[in-house]
């Protein structure tokens, strides 16, 4: 038996080396490829910055990063500053090079020479629908923001601040009751409702087709005025392009503003000179105008210090801390290659961060804007032809809700937590900026 067995052994233990041999062989070449493509790339200019592993490269960094209480800021940060303003990393697959100069911010961002076209993670493209103008095409994209537009008419905007203002009011009477308060969920439930406002409104309209209204809906299924086509010549949008869009503003609106609002709660108490200018401008403005009647747009542009605290917040907060591009070709990006097919962000946290731009930029100084900012320096809403679309809606609900918050309560932050909510979309306090309040008593 033991004689029979023994050859089969050895045969087996040699296949058995020669498979490990091959192994390593196979895993030696593999090495040597990748250590000569790397020394190939750094030759050709491309951005120094590592590829991580073979196949997953970077991204279990970059998950850890989403799973931590820095935010997933942390990611770039620690990147940049390791191999400076341009590098290039690997996730989910993808090369993404991250950029933090304002000239290439003004060249992506601008795209004149097409080169560059917007790209979100599929994950998101599912979420707001293939429809959504975060997804579409240039010139699907140029139809539906046309379209889109007219939400954000000043026109519009006049309504929607005193039916902003009349829903701060009335969920600023519900905190007399309560003991603490946690401004982000306040922030969003407030969103949330003005949303559901406009969705019933549409599903409303949509019933009654025959009236003409003088409204968003309206103008959205209507034909074009303007003459804005698209490829296949047409200037309608589908139901399908209304659905996506919609739900995209809420997407889009929702937590970016919910989140500034928190951060600039947070810096104001963290401010106290700060908060005492604004307190002053905010209680002028109150003698002026009547206690009974609703803020107006007027008022609102009467608020130059208060529009500084706004703008200081965006900053420092950065909620939408990079922009994601795709390169369409090869290019070139701060002296370094720019392949066909590689993600290209532009780090606007870094850009507001930056201390050639921003004196003494990690301060909270809403002053420093009464100087021109520099040309791209301030890029909390993007810039070019992808700019945010709710920029004054936004900054409408900002002031609206300082004002009220400022002369209806005294306040104060109760948990000063700066860390960062897990998993979130945006850049927001994981404590939710919880304050006390007191009602502020007028003779
Ligand atoms: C403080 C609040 C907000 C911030 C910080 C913010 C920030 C931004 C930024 C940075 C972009 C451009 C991203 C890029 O270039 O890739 C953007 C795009 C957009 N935002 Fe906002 N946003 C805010 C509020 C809003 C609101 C209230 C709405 C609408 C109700 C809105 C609707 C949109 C839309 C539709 C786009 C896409 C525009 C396009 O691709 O043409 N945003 N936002």
């Amino acid at each position: 038996m033991a004689t029979l067995l023994l050859p089969n052994l050895e045969f087996g233990l040699s296949c058995y080396a020669l498979l490990v041999l091959g192994a390593l062989l196979f895993l030696m070449y593999q090495l040597v490829k990748m250590l000569k493509y790397q020394n190939q790339e750094s030759r050709s200019d491309i951005p120094p910055g590592s590829r991580g592993l073979p196949f997953i490269g970077e991204t279990l960094q970059f998950m850890a990063a989403i799973n931590s209480s820095k935010g997933f800021y942390d990611f770039v940060r620690i990147r940049r500053l390791r191999y400076g303003n341009c590098f290039r990393t690997n996730i989910f697959g993808e090369t993404h090079v991250f950029v933090s100069r304002t000239e290439s911010a003004k060249a992506i961002l601008n795209n004149d020479s097409g080169m560059f076209t917007k790209r979100y993670i599929k994950s998101i493209a599912e979420l707001v629908g293939h429809q959504s103008l975060l997804c579409a095409s240039q010139q699907h994209h140029k139809l539906i923001r046309s379209r889109l537009s007219n939400l954000f008419s000043s026109n519009s905007l006049s309504l929607f601040v005193k039916q902003f203002d009349e829903l701060v009011v009335e969920n600023l009477r519900s905190w007399e009751h309560k003991t603490t308060v946690v401004v982000l969920d306040e922030a969003l439930k407030a969103r949330k409702r003005i949303m559901s406002i406009i969705e019933k409104e549409i599903s409303e309209r949509r019933r009654d087709l025959g009236g003409y209204h003088e409204d968003f809906l309206e103008r959205l299924l209507l034909e074009d005025d303007k003459g804005c086509y698209d490829a296949t010549n047409r200037s309608t949008l589908s139901d399908a392009e209304i659905q996506d869009n919609i739900l995209t503003m809420i997407i889009a609106g929702q937590d970016t503003t919910a989140s500034a609002i928190t951060w600039m709660v947070k810096y104001l108490d963290e401010n106290p000179e700060v908060f005492h200018i604004l307190r002053n401008e905010q209680f002028q403005l109150i003698r002026k105008t009547s206690s009974e009647s609703f803020l107006t747009l007027e008022d609102l542009n009467d608020m130059p210090y208060s529009s500084k605290v706004v703008k200081e917040s965006l900053r420092m907060a950065s909620v939408v801390p990079w922009f994601p591009r795709l390169a369409l070709h090869n290019c070139e990006i701060e002296g370094f290659k720019i392949k066909k097919g590689w993600n290209v962000n532009i780090d606007a946290r870094e850009v507001h961060l930056d201390a050639t731009l921003y004196k003494d930029p990690n301060k909270f100084n809403p002053s420093r804007f009464e100087d021109e900012s520099k040309p791209y320096s301030f890029l909390a809403f993007g810039m070019g032809g992808r700019t945010c679309l709710g920029i004054n809606m936004a900054k409408t609900m900002m002031l609206v809700f300082l004002h009220r918050l400022i002369t209806t309560y005294r306040w104060k932050v109760i948990d000063p937590d700066s860390r960062i909510e897990k998993w979130a979309m945006f850049s927001r306090l994981k404590s939710g900026c919880p304050v006390i309040v007191t009602p502020i008593t007028y003779a």
